[in-house]
């Protein structure tokens, strides 16, 4: 159990995407899981990124997870090669669901013995609960949920923000673009932000839910040679 203050300042973290932490009162919040999701090439990926060099700049520590392959190459374009960051930044390459829930814990330890935690990337959360299709279904759901319950534990013992994106997938009944997980993840997802693409390039993030903002929120940006750019 722990205790809440009524007056303590559940703070947040900028993004770096300035209209983003414009619509989102300052970034997303700590000991909060935000989840963007969105279509193949929306900018998921750009916007973790450009939220893993934010605050690594800050003098933070952010553990980035990834399960999609990381373009070391894109992550230089945006962080204009600033190679002092890079030590801020711990990078691990998930390979399984398995790995996916062994990796956390580990991080959990991790974070227990660096100075200054920053927030918790996980690109793609989804994937592989995505494509692994065999087995047991409830096993895989009741370890998905031990994930989630994993990175909560983190987040609130440090303060710190967890983003995680999801990809979507055509719901045959309700006719709709769909986030992968819907129940299994939506109790413990605090904040969600889609992401559609638009005419000439653009992306529009839109505020789908929160606890203190309205839905339906949007702001539009571009995703450029060097990062991204509010329109
Ligand atoms: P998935 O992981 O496939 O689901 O996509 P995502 O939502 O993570 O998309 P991501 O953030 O990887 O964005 C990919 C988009 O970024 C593509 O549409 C690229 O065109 C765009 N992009 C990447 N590098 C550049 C660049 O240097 N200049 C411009 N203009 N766009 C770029
Ligand atoms: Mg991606």
């Amino acid at each position: 159990m722990q205790k809440i203050e009524l007056n303590e300042n559940q703070g947040r973290t900028p993004t770096g995407l300035a209209c983003l932490d414009s619509i989102l009162n300052g970034g997303l919040e700590h000991g909060v899981i935000t989840e963007i999701f969105g279509e193949g090439g929306s900018g998921k990926t750009n916007i973790c990124m450009q939220f893993a060099i934010n605050n690594a700049s800050l003098g933070k520590k952010v553990f980035y997870l990834d399960s999609e392959g990381f373009s070391i190459e894109r992550f230089r374009q945006m962080s204009i090669s600033r190679s002092d960051i890079y030590d801020n930044i711990a990078l691990f390459r998930l390979n399984s669901l398995e790995d996916q829930e062994l990796s956390l814990i580990k991080v959990q330890r991790l974070m227990e013995k660096v100075k200054s935690p920053g927030a918790l990337i996980v690109d793609s959360f989804t994937e592989y609960f995505r494509l692994e299709t065999g087995g047991d279904y409830q096993a895989r759901v009741a370890g998905f949920q031990k994930q989630l319950g994993t990175i909560l534990a983190m987040i609130s013992e440090y303060h710190i923000p967890a983003l995680v994106t999801n990809q979507i997938y055509q719901d045959i009944d309700k006719g709709q673009l769909q986030p992968f997980g819907g129940y299994v993840i939506d109790h413990s997802v605090k904040a969600i932000i889609r992401l559609e693409k638009k005419e000439g390039g653009l992306r529009k993030a839109i505020v789908e839910k929160h606890r203190s903002i309205e839905e339906g929120r949007s702001v539009v940006f571009a995703i450029t040679a060097e990062g991204l750019e509010c329109r």
